[in-house]
């Protein structure tokens, strides 16, 4: 990495010597514990079995470290059934900062692929809404995948520019985590981005007015928190200098534990206003992680969130309306005659339905009733899509709501190694003798005792499993080495 293109930032930086070194040695990677679907010591000890040399992480309880091991941890059963999420331990401060807290109403601007979202879902300990807005489709999809993955029910996924965010409904956060020329990543990238001038004004011009709208959208005497992985001040001070002049928000000092050095106040000849000093700038010697800077905003005055009401049992504008409340009992029914689930399995999540799918969510409220219909947002997802209602037969639910069940499903379930799930995957011949024809629920056994992982079909004593095909080729990766291992 060239050390000429980083010395523009040698003033900015705490400790030179440090900042470089870190830049020079491979960024350790790092995970985030799911509490929502396990516990730190659980996910320490399945990676252990696995040959992982593992350590916490300094001030973030629920993040790994991870010393050594013997293949990438992305390929690890865990991390498929999305018992953490990879990420880099700077940006897991962002979500303690924004303060929140359980059942309350946050907003996410820009949100894929979703680290941060799936972050306050959790601190929030499912309970209460996160909309996780995104304007990049691709994005989008890769958000899905992780809010899929690692099963949370109280996201509300939003498809549409985030300059342009719905003004109707009111939240209590908002993070803005804003695209930028992203210098915070050069470790993992191996170079510094180089932007032009008309990209530098583009992207700036985006972030003053995606955090304008996060203020808008936020109640009298709520928090923004503006957020970016570069290091220039143009992107970061300068933007929030601007926006401090005219809106009605001042800057909170920042409780953060991590290392870290205060925002910048003057940079090449312009000066920021002073308030931005209590911002908080993560260089990658920090916490051996990326770079990141961070600033609270509180919105003047107090007042609750507005604009929110009931989720309906049907999506707003499906027509004819589809008969969900009949479409519920059946399901729960069937998840309790076939697969043995209780029904307060449910407890604290409702259903919705939209085309042939019902979701299960978490939401007790949402906006969307308070937004301009055919303005610039589209809902992709509530919680998880769970069940299946096309075609003529039973209702059928998905891999995803398995998956979430897991050990509440107690019937109907069979429970496979490693070894018979890479000849299921393979598409070789693997018997069930005995087994009535039927729908199944396929565990995985691993060191961690069997976890749900989706369903299968029993036909004249063979087993043919439905694992969706985005998500079959990284389970066979799974378990190749498990299998190795039998
Ligand atoms: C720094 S990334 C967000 C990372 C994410 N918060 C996380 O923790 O995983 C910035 C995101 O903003 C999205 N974005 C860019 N312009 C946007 C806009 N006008 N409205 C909404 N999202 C936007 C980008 O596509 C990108 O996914």
């Amino acid at each position: 990495m060239s050390r000429s293109a980083l010395e523009a930032f040698r003033p900015l930086v705490d400790d030179w010597d440090a900042f470089v070194a870190a830049l020079e040695r491979p960024e350790p990677t790092t995970l985030r514990v799911n509490r929502l679907r396990t516990d730190v010591a659980t996910v320490r000890t399945a990676l252990e079995a696995e040959g992982f040399q593992v350590e916490g992480v300094a001030d973030q309880p629920w993040f790994l470290r991870i010393v050594d091991g013997p293949r990438n941890v992305s390929d690890t059963f865990g991390h498929w059934a999305g018992w953490f999420y990879i990420q880099q331990a700077s940006t897991g401060v962002a979500a303690d900062l924004l303060g929140a807290r359980s059942g309350e109403r946050i907003l996410d601007l820009c949100a894929a692929p979703g680290g941060k979202t799936l972050h306050l879902a959790e601190t929030m300990e499912g309970r209460g809404t996160v909309v996780a807005a995104e304007v990049n489709e691709g994005r989008i999809r890769a958000l899905l995948g992780n809010v899929y993955r690692l099963g949370t029910p109280n996201v509300l996924v939003i498809s549409g520019d985030g300059r342009e965010f719905p003004t109707g409904a009111t939240f209590d956060r908002v993070l803005v985590d804003v695209p930028c020329s992203a210098q915070g990543t050069l470790r993992k990238k191996g170079k510094l981005p180089t932007r032009s001038k008309g990209f530098m004004k583009k992207v700036t011009r985006a972030q003053e007015r995606l955090l304008r709208r996060a203020i808008e959208v936020t109640r009298p005497g709520g928090v923004v928190l503006y957020v970016t992985c570069t290091f220039g001040p143009e992107e970061n001070e300068a933007v929030v200098s601007r926006v401090l002049s005219d809106a009605p928000v001042d800057v909170e000092p920042l409780d953060l534990a991590v290392p870290h050095a205060p925002g910048v106040t003057a940079w090449q000849g312009e000066v920021f206003d002073a308030r931005v000093a209590a911002a908080a700038r993560i260089y990658p010697h920090h916490l051996d992680s990326g770079g990141l800077f961070l600033c609270r905003l509180r919105k003047a005055g107090a007042g609750e969130p507005e604009g929110w009401s009931a989720v309906p049992r049907v999506y707003p504008g499906d027509a004819p309306d589809p008969p969900a409340d009949d479409d519920v009992a059946a399901t729960l029914a069937l998840l309790e005659s076939h697969y043995g689930v209780a029904r307060d399995a449910f407890a604290g999540h409702d259903w919705m339905r939209r085309g042939s799918n019902l979701w299960l969510h978490g939401l007790d409220r949402w906006p969307i009733d308070a937004w301009e219909p055919g303005g610039h947002w589209r809902m992709v997802a509530l919680g998880l899509r769970a069940v299946d209602l096309s075609g003529d037969g039973p209702p059928r639910p998905t891999n995803d709501l398995l998956q979430w069940l897991d050990q509440r499903v107690r019937n109907h379930r069979l429970d496979l190694s490693p070894r018979v799930w890479r000849d299921l995957l393979d598409g070789r011949l693997v018997e069930v003798p005995g087994v009535d024809r039927g729908h199944r629920a396929l565990g995985l056994e691993g060191p961690a005792g069997s976890h749900v992982v989706g369903w299968g079909f029993v036909r004249e004593g063979r087993l043919l499993e439905h694992i969706p095909r985005g998500r079959r080729k990284w389970l066979r990766n799974v378990v190749e080495v498990d299998a190795g291992a039998e």
